[in-house]
């Protein structure tokens, strides 16, 4: 929706449960796009082998089924990543699951990953925009014992490979019950070295290289963050997403623990894994903040929801680069 009718709209919006004006929203913009449309800005960037559009990405979440794949891609976004998609379908945690904090511009879900399950995930895939970066986020069913996850996770990625531009393994829900469990080093390398020997597996089966992706939390600590790491670059995992919600708390409030993120994972991996920012990024100073920090590309959730589709452009700026004609002065 256009800035001045997003306003306009809001207040009707935001009187109604958050997940049932997200699914109106949505609606509403399928019967008339034009609402929802935004320029694609052009700032483009190469990252994993991966030309983006522009380094602004919509966050695992918003589209959890790749339903509303046509309207998104008119927003003006770099790369749109759905999921996160589970084997099984699952119903996730009973309503109501999602609250505002309005003055905060700040979410609270406790969604349990609801989601319509891989085959479904995969069927809409098929007909997906061409002309679009898609990522795809997956990871286990919550009835899944731990011990089993890892299995989950290969399924997941055995069958969106073939239709997806990029993979995130979300290893940081944090409303599943068992965010401690997968923080559990051992369990890291051991899911790392499996999704990287598929990978590499379907790269020659399929002649394509769809880059592997971590979602990690931004609750973990040097002490986790330290080894994982060196896990992560033992494995030549292709880049880490920084980060997940904290304890469900996404938008403004969570920015200053995800820069935090950012500036720890830019600091341990020195530039030898390309970071993605994500959590509370809000305006331009967050984003070039996020940016010195060692992210390359962004992604955004929750400003979305307050600011409206136009915020992509906000974000994006007056195109900085450095002319290479410099004016002459004199002196
Ligand atoms: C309602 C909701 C559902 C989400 N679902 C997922 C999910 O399924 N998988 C995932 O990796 N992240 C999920 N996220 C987290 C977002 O992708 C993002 O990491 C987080 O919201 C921080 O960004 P933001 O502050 O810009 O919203 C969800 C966030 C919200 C608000």
């Amino acid at each position: 929706m256009k800035h001045g009718l997003y306003n306009l709209a809001k207040p009707v919006l935001f009187s109604m449960d958050p997940e049932r004006s997200h699914q109106w929203v949505m609606r509403l913009a399928r019967w008339l796009p034009f609402l929802a449309r935004q320029p694609q800005i052009q700032r483009p960037v190469k990252v994993f082998g991966i030309t983006f559009p522009n380094p602004i990405g919509l966050a695992a979440g918003f589209d959890k089924n790749a339903e509303h794949l046509q309207v998104l891609s008119k927003m003006g976004f770099g790369s749109i990543e759905v999921g996160s998609v589970t084997p099984l379908p699952q119903d996730g945690n009973p309503k109501p699951r999602l609250q505002r904090l309005t003055d905060q511009e700040a979410l609270i879900n406790r969604m349990g990953l609801n989601n319509i399950g891989i085959d479904q995930v995969v069927r809409n895939l098929r007909n997906r925009p061409t002309n679009l970066i898609l990522g795809a986020s997956f990871t286990k069913n919550t009835a899944t014992r731990f011990d089993q996850a890892i299995e989950d996770y290969r399924v997941c990625l055995e069958r969106l490979y073939p239709v997806t531009d990029y993979l995130v393994a979300d290893v940081s829900c944090p409303n599943t019950g068992e965010l401690e469990a997968s923080s559990n080093l051992e369990f890291l390398e051991a899911l790392s070295a499996s999704l990287k020997t598929m990978q590499r597996q379907l790269h020659i089966k399929q002649d394509r290289y769809v880059p592997l992706l971590l979602k990690l939390s931004s609750d973990w600590d040097q002490v986790i963050l330290e080894p994982l790491t060196q896990i992560l670059i033992r494995h030549s995992i292709d880049g880490v997403i920084c980060g997940n919600t904290s304890h469900g708390l996404s938008g403004r409030p969570l920015f200053p623990k995800a820069l935090a993120l950012v500036k720890t994972m830019g600091q341990l991996l020195a530039g030898r894994i390309p970071i993605i920012g994500v959590g509370g990024i809000s305006t331009r100073l967050d984003l070039l903040s996020m940016q010195e920090a060692g992210a390359e590309l962004f992604q955004i959730y929750t400003a979305l929801v307050y600011r409206g589709p136009q915020v992509v452009s906000e974000l994006l700026g007056p195109n900085l680069t450095v002319s290479r004609h410099p004016p002459f002065v004199a002196g």
